[in-house]
């Protein structure tokens, strides 16, 4: 399989059909088939909430590339008035600096410097773009998921049910009734570091309440997006016990908060802490959603760590935003050189490492084929 494997490389590295999990499928007997919200995905990549998905176009431009899913910029939950309690997060920053951050070991792996939060623009503008994306959902294209961050109240205070109802409601709308919404509740790295989040007992009620506030405005398929809280991970691991009872989907876990300098980052540390502790929980006991990983994925053999823990698709943001040099592929859009490069490079891509779990007997073939959720069944029954 390798010298194929260095033929593909080679080749879609210069234009990647956008039907590449059909070639896999058919020229290596591998299925790369994943899932997210009980969806089933051609592969288990998607691009996670943010700059890359604030406009049609970057929605367009990644359906033509081939990516599974993605998830809509996070949008800042309304009332009827437009009131909005959190609207510290809806601040406008367009200035990002992409560069190498190093773990506390040394390591140095890229991150995204970046001061803004929220959604800026109008709610019917975010409308549109749900619009948008429902259409590619519909036509087959990519999966397309708004994202929200609602109201969060201080211990004793009521939820502002109002703005989860305004807010839902009018989602579910846009989205049409064919299907219930598909929504991520973002809990952000931003909110990890502000003062709301030094309680403990405060971020547990969020978890276990804020699914019920949600479902009550609209039917929805739910997946809850967990920051990384600034404590420590037994805490990260009863903040997954808390959230899984109300979620179909568990997005595990958002970037880490640097304090002194007031921004979220990733790389290497995010990766180790998010695989340490998913790797110590197993899956919250009794909980048959799904795992979708993120944090510092910038290799196949990084999807199929976090799969390896139960991610049965993952959410990439920094490694669609490097410098054109850091791509091995010659052309194409930033989206269509990372699948390339996450998929087909013949020592990091996910090909090759679904390879090598067969030889080491970590993985088999079933009727013919190595299964990538194979993993994840695995994971389940351990
Ligand atoms: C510039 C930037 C903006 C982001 N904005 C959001 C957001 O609005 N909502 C959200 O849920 N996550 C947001 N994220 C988090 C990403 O979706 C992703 O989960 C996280 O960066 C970890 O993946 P990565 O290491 O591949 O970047 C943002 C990340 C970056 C770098």
């Amino acid at each position: 399989m390798h010298a194929p494997l260095g033929r593909d490389f080679e080749r879609f590295g210069r234009a990647l059909p956008r039907e590449f999990p059909q070639h896999v499928r058919e020229a290596y007997r591998i299925d790369l088939a994943g899932s997210y919200l009980g969806t089933a995905l051609p592969h288990p990549i998607g691009k996670g909430s943010g700059q890359l998905s604030l406009n049609q176009k970057q929605l367009e431009e990644d359906a033509a590339a081939g990516l599974a899913f993605t998830v809509l910029k996070t949008v800042i939950a309304q009332d009827e008035a437009g009131a909005q309690a959190m609207a510290a997060w809806a601040i406008h920053e367009t200035r990002m600096t992409v560069e190498q951050r190093a773990a506390p070991g040394g390591r140095a792996g890229w991150t995204v410097t970046w001061k803004g939060r929220g959604w800026d623009r109008a709610f019917a503008d975010y409308l549109a773009l749900v619009r948008a994306g429902r259409d590619l959902s519909r036509a087959g294209m990519l999966r397309c998921i708004p994202s929200v961050k609602y109201h969060l109240p201080r211990l004793g205070e009521p939820f502002r049910a109002a703005e989860y109802r305004f807010t839902t409601q009018a989602l579910a709308q846009t989205w049409g009734r064919e299907e219930p919404l598909p929504l991520e509740k973002d809990f952000s790295p931003t909110l990890a570091g502000d003062a709301l989040a030094e309680d403990r007992a405060q971020i547990l009620r969020w978890l276990r309440e804020v699914p019920g506030h949600i479902r009550a405005a609209a039917p929805v398929r739910l997946a809850v997006k967990l920051m990384n809280a600034r404590f420590d991970d037994a805490f990260q691991r009863e903040m997954l016990a808390a959230a899984a009872p109300g979620a179909d989907t568990l997005v595990v876990f958002n970037r880490l908060f640097d304090a002194e300098r007031g921004v979220a980052y990733g790389g290497w540390e995010l990766s180790d802490r998010n695989l340490r502790v998913l790797d110590a929980v197993r899956r919250p006991a009794g909980w048959s959603g799904d795992l979708c990983g993120t944090g510092n994925i910038c290799s196949g053999r990084m999807i199929l760590e976090y799969a390896r823990c139960g991610c049965s698709a993952v959410q990439l943001h920094t490694f669609f935003q490097l410098p054109l040099s850091a791509y091995p592929a010659a052309a194409g859009s930033r989206t269509q050189r990372a699948l390339h490069a996450l998929v087909f490079h013949p020592e990091d891509g996910l090909i090759a490492g679904m390879l090598e779990l067969e030889a080491r007997g970590q993985l088999e073939r079933r009727g013919g084929e190595l299964r990538f959720l194979d993993l994840i069944d695995a994971h389940r029954r351990r």
